[in-house]
Parts: structure tokens; sequence; C-alpha cells
């Protein structure tokens, strides 16, 4: 059986499965040459070929335990018709949002825009034996703070402009549910055998509003992608002592820590949940015997409990690719 899979389903300890997130871009020179070529990001994320090609990339060179597929969370905006564009050294920005053309958007309109993500899906998938291919998606609340903020929350955000409009709101976090869930299956159809959301802004959130704009709509979307038999790792990022409160309401098949979150504390709180990740992206870029220290402190932590080895968000573009090379030495030296 899969890593992950066994160790998300059978809750099997004997082993650490080691995937990265962000694992396939910057920091890979291989990443590089392909981007330098291709400046457009969205037509690359549409480039089946490339696409497939970008993902095996970090499996290549690492012999990774899953393969997550080379794409971004928003796709679905794009797949709705809203603009989106990658400007250099700056992010995201998307274009202005038309409510009736994202709320009519008709599935398979929607498939066929987007069917050159889970055509790239096909072809890692038969690339790939014995490790696990990771889908994604992006959760409801952190989409809709890209497509209404139109650019990242990171320099410029108000909350209450976003939320000011309830019927609106609710209107569009249907829609996300709705299309987000087309997006998990037709992944999961094509080859994806788990599956991650992504909730990177949830710690946007204040306390009162977490329960209606992150944990509801992502247990209606973990609910629906369990019932398939698919495995769901949850990312609310940034949401600190929220993480037990996020797990008993959604049930997440697998959550996955940042690196505010003490592993310590986790681990006694969760009831047996398997976890992911954690460690600070930031180490990496330090000495080594920091970066030993640090592992150490999760492997221990995480000693006879599913824990997937991960990070508490992506790699960093100045990483270096022998860090990940000695880290994964470190993870499987250890058992
Ligand atoms: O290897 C993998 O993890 C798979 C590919 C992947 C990308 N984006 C490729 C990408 C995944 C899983 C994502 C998810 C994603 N995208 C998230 C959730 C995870 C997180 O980081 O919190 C978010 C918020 C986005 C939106 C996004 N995409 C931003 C804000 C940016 C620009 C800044 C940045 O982090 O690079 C992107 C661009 C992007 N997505 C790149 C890659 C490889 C860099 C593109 C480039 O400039 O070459």
């Amino acid at each position: 059986m899969n890593k992950l899979t066994d160790c998300i389903t059978n809750k099997n300890s004997s082993y650490f499965p080691i995937w990265f997130m962000r694992q396939a871009g910057r920091y890979l020179p291989e990443f590089r040459e392909i981007r330098k070529q291709n400046p457009d990001f969205i037509k690359l994320c549409l480039n089946e070929k490339l696409s497939a090609e970008i993902s095996l990339q970090p499996i290549k060179r690492f012999d990774l335990d899953a393969a997550i597929i080379f794409s971004d969370i928003l796709m679905i905006p794009y797949g709705l018709g809203q603009g989106v564009e990658f400007k250099k050294g700056i992010g995201p920005i998307l274009g202005d949002l038309n409510f009736n053309v994202i709320l009519n958007t008709k599935p398979n309109d929607f498939i066929k825009k987007l069917s050159p993500i889970y055509q790239a899906i096909k072809r890692v998938k038969k690339e790939i034996r014995n490790k696990n291919l990771i889908g994604f998606v992006g959760a409801p609340w952190t989409l809709l703070v890209y497509m209404l903020n139109k650019e990242s929350p990171k320099n410029n955000f108000d909350i209450n402009k976003i939320i000011k409009n309830k019927g609106l709101m609710r209107d569009l976090i249907l829609k996300l549910e709705d299309i987000i869930f087309l997006h998990t299956k037709e992944q999961i159809k094509a080859g994806a055998d788990i599956i991650q959301i992504f909730d990177s802004w949830a710690g946007l959130l204040p306390r009162d509003k977490l329960s209606e704009y992150c944990y509801a709509p992502i247990s209606k979307i973990v609910k629906n992608i369990k019932s398939l038999q698919i495995p769901v790792i949850c990312f609310p990022k940034g949401i600190g002592e929220n993480y037990i409160d996020f797990c008993s309401a959604v049930k997440p098949s697998c959550i996955s820590i940042d690196y505010e979150v003490d592993p310590q504390w986790i681990r006694e709180k969760l009831d047996g949940i398997p976890v992911q990740g954690g460690m600070d992206p930031k180490i990496l870029l330090g000495n080594k015997e920091e970066i030993k220290k640090n592992i150490e402190k999760y492997l221990n932590t995480f000693k006879n409990y599913p824990y997937i080895f991960n990070l508490g968000h992506g790699v960093l573009p100045e990483t270096k690719p022998e860090i990940i090379e000695y880290i994964i030495q470190i993870i499987r030296d250890k058992k």
C-alpha cells in the first residue's frame, strides 16, 4: 500500500512518509528552466505535458513518497471566469469579479476549461509506482479572499469589506463548495488518491467567524470526498489553538499543522488523528545542525504516532535542493 494511505487510513506509525508542500517550484533549477520559457503561469498550469513533467521533477530528484500535481488553487477562480494573472515579484492579481458569470458557470464548462489539469494527473499517475498522488484545492474562505481582494491579503486586507454583504457571501460560498468538490472529484477520477485542502488564510478570521467561514464549508467538502473513500488532509493555516475545534468540527482524515503549532500540545489534544508537517520552512535556510535538531523535535514528538513529514508551509524559493536531500536522509535513517 502507498505510504501516505497506510499512515492515514491504517494509522501505521512504523514509517514517516515524506513529501513537501511546494515541492515542485522555484527552489529547483529544473523548474526555473521550464518557467523561463513559459512566462504565463496559468498557461503553464494548463500545459498537461509540462505540468506532468514539473510534478515529477521532485520525485525523480528525491524519491519522495507522494507526488502533488503542479497546479494552483487559483485555477478555480480562473475556471469560474475570473481573470487571474501572476505578476513577477508581486504574486497573483485577479480581475474584477462578475457575480453573475461566477454563479452561472456550468459544471461541464468548468471541467472543460480545466481538463488539462486532469490530463496531467493521468500522465503523472502512469509514471509513479507505490507512491501517492495528491490532488488539491483551496478552501472556500481562502478562494474568497483572493477573489474579492483581487491580490494577496498580505499587504492590503479589510475583512469587513469582504464579509459585509451576507447574502452574496452565502451564494458565493455555496457555489464554491460545489465547484471545489467537482474539481476534487475530477482529480480523483484522473488518479489522485489523496486530496489536500489549503485554507492558507484561515488565520485572518476572528474566532467567532471561524465556524461559518472555515469549519462549516470545509466540513461539507470533506464529507463528500470521504464518501468517495479518499482521505482528505486539511491545512487551516494560522488558526492557533483553534486547530482542535477545527478537527472536532471537520473530522479530517489527517491534519496538516503550521509552524506556529506546538507539536507536543497538538499530539496530546488530538484523538489519534494523523498529523502532517509543522517545521518552519525558514529553518531550512539556516545551518544543518539547527535543521537536524528541529527535525528530531518533530520525529521524537510523533514517535509511534501516524505522522507524515512535511513543513509548516511551502518550501521557500531560497531553499537549497541539497538541504531537502539532507532532511530526507535524516528521516529515512531514523526508521
Ligand atoms: O508543489 C506543489 O506544492 C504543487 C503546486 C502548488 C502551487 N501552488 C504552485 C505554484 C500548490 C499546492 C499551490 C497552492 C497555492 N497557491 C496556495 C496554498 C498554499 C500556500 O502557499 O499557502 C496559495 C495561497 C496559492 C496562491 C499563489 N500561487 C500565490 C500567492 C503565488 C505567488 C507567490 C508564491 O508563493 O510563489 C502562487 C504562484 C505559484 N504557485 C508558484 C508555484 C510553483 C510560483 C510561480 C512562479 O513564480 O514561478
